[in-house]
């Protein structure tokens, strides 16, 4: 009878914990938006962070490739921005990519630094429902004058 009830316990309590993971959807996407300053490709500490950027957040078919969901939003105050997706995105490519940009001096996308993966299902053993997406980042026109001096730090403490 033990081993009976040991048993059943085994089966049901992990679909009873996958119903839980169900209940906190909505996924939240959450990250940053950079000026990259020193046009270096990364952040540093002379990086802003740019206000009123829009951020898109698509998925496509795995299959087609075809965009089949997006949603947009601003990033805050402090170049942050939070877009919720309301429906699990399971066998679809999900990725936060960069709109656009209000500052006028900071407006081209940063080569590899414009999209990133965000993934919107649950998966083995995540149990959060926010995905912190990397941050991503726009060029300034011309580089503050400050960088050379301060990438030459940077490049000395690698060394
Ligand atoms: C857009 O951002 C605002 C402020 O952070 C937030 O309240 C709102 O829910 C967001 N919209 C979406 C679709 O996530």
């Amino acid at each position: 009878m033990a081993k009976v009830l040991i048993l059943i316990a085994l089966c049901v309590l992990p679909s009873l914990i996958t119903a839980a993971h169900d209940v906190r959807k909505p996924f939240v996407v959450i990250g940053k938006v950079y000026c990259d300053t020193c046009r270096c490709g990364y952040e540093t500490p002379a990086t802003t962070y740019i206000p009123g950027a829009m951020v898109r957040v698509e998925c496509e078919d795995s299959n087609s490739l075809q965009v089949v969901f997006n949603v947009d939003n601003v990033t805050d105050a402090t170049g942050t921005y939070t877009i919720t997706v309301t429906e699990d995105h399971e066998d679809q490519l999900c990725y936060a990519t960069l709109i656009s940009s209000p500052q006028s001096d900071c407006t081209a996308k940063a080569p590899g630094r414009d999209k990133s993966t965000v993934i919107l299902t649950n998966f083995n053993g995540v149990i959060s429902n926010i995905r912190h997406a990397n941050a991503m980042g726009f060029l300034k026109d011309s580089a503050l004058p400050g960088c050379t001096q301060l990438l030459k730090q940077y490049q000395e403490y690698d060394e």
